[in-house]
Order: C-alpha cells, then sequence, then structure tokens
C-alpha cells in the first residue's frame, strides 16, 4: 500500500474524533499562531491538516486566507463536511507534501505568511523526502514567516498509525531547519488519545530569516 491508500484508508475506517492524534481543541497550536501575530488577512498553510479542528477555529476567529493541504481527500472531506457551508471560506489541496510546489512559477515570492504542521514531518523518515518537504516550505514560505511544527518528542511514541515516525528533541528538531529558520521557543505537551493513552510532543516555532 502507498502512502496515500494508507491514510485514505484510515480516515475511510475511522471517523476524526477516533484517530489517535484527535484534539478538542487544538489550543497549542492556536496560542503559538497568535504568539506569531499573523494578521487575518495573512495566508496561512495547514499542512497534513487532515480533518484536524484547527481550521474551524482559524475561521470562527476571523483569518480569512487560510489553506489546509493533506494526502488524504477522505481526511479533507470529513472536516469540510463538519464545517458544513462555512468550509468554502478556506482552500482544500490534495497533496502529497513532498511534490507539491505552491506557485505557479519558482519565481513567483512564496505566498504564505505562515506553516503549520502538526504530526505529519515525523512521519518523513527518508532523508530525501525531508530534504523535498523543506525545499517545499522554503518556496512557500515568506522570509520573516513563521514555521510552527509540532512531532513526537525523544519521550514520545516510535510508531503511529502503523508506520514508524522520527522523535525530536530540541536540538534535533532545531538543526533540521537551522538553515533558514530561527528558534522562537519550544513547548513539549503530553496529548491524551481518545483512548487514554499519553504521547509526548514537542512544538517548536521558528521565524524564517532567510
Ligand atoms: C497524524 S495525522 C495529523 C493530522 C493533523 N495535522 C492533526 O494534528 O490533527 C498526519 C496527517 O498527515 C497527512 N500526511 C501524511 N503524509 C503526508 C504527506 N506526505 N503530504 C501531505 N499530508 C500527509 C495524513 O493524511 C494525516 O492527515
Amino acid at each position: 500500500m502507498d502512502r496515500q491508500e494508507h491514510w485514505q484508508k484510515i480516515y475511510h475506517d475511522k471517523h476524526f474524533d477516533q484517530v489517535s492524534w484527535y484534539q478538542d481543541e487544538a489550543r497549542t497550536s492556536l496560542n503559538l499562531i497568535r504568539e506569531s501575530a499573523l494578521r487575518h488577512d495573512q495566508a496561512m498553510i495547514d499542512v497534513g491538516g487532515g480533518a484536524s479542528g484547527l481550521v474551524d477555529t482559524l475561521l470562527a476567529d476571523g483569518y480569512r486566507d487560510v489553506t489546509v493541504l493533506d494526502l488524504s481527500s477522505h481526511g479533507l472531506d470529513q472536516a469540510r463536511t463538519r464545517i458544513g457551508p462555512a468550509s468554502n471560506a478556506a482552500r482544500w489541496i490534495t497533496a502529497d507534501i513532498t511534490r507539491y510546489t505552491p506557485t505557479k512559477d519558482l519565481d513567483d515570492p512564496p505566498p504564505f505568511y505562515l506553516w503549520h504542521d502538526r504530526a505529519v514531518y515525523h512521519f518523513l523518515t527518508d532523508p530525501a523526502d525531508q530534504h523535498a518537504y523543506r525545499t517545499t516550505l522554503c518556496q512557500s514560505l515568506k522570509v520573516g514567516g513563521h514555521l510552527i511544527l509540532a512531532a513526537f518528542a525523544d519521550d514520545g511514541p516510535t510508531k503511529c498509525s502503523g508506520l514508524t515516525v522520527r522523535q525530536f528533541s530540541p536540538d534535533s528538531m532545531t538543526h533540521d531547519f537551522a538553515e533558514y529558520f530561527t528558534l522562537v521557543r519550544h513547548i513539549k505537551e503530553t496529548h491524551q488519545t481518545p483512548s487514554g493513552s499519553r504521547q509526548s510532543f514537542l512544538y517548536g516555532l521558528y521565524e524564517r530569516h532567510g
């Protein structure tokens, strides 16, 4: 089964509030987005947003240029159905982030002021995929824009949804993005899954410097 089939099957088989990464409220992400001082008219992207409720809150809060990208159309469809007609205010893209180009022309300026990723980059165990992700990130995010990355911490799980994941210390997360990003701060958080187990996450807020 390829990567896309894997994620399509997950969202075909499970409702958005049954997956282990489900949150009632994406509170830490929202706090970091507010801390980044993203204006309501500035473009942001939730990479691998799936059926996350983050977009619901962003639209309700008045953010007017929100893109949600995911490999699984089923995941995005669950979010759109939940939100209803208000979901038309967001842009929904089915794509693999390691193969996505954000602009028609590579000379076009990066479109986004903020890039949010909770639990997507940590699935990229192949260095070529990590490199492709970072290339897309740099084509997408303006200098001065913010990256919010949430991944399993070094005391977090080694697998998620049957797939091997990377774990991150504050140093290793910063190392991956150091060429173009300056750390603002890290937050460690324990996520409680719907089945009651606890998972250690590390969030990083970074500013693009070059
Ligand atoms: C663990 S879930 C996290 C979903 C969401 N970010 C959240 O916090 O609720 C990982 C998500 O990444 C998506 N995904 C995995 N690999 C991807 C890729 N290469 N490109 C785009 N999306 C991907 C999956 O379909 C899934 O929705």
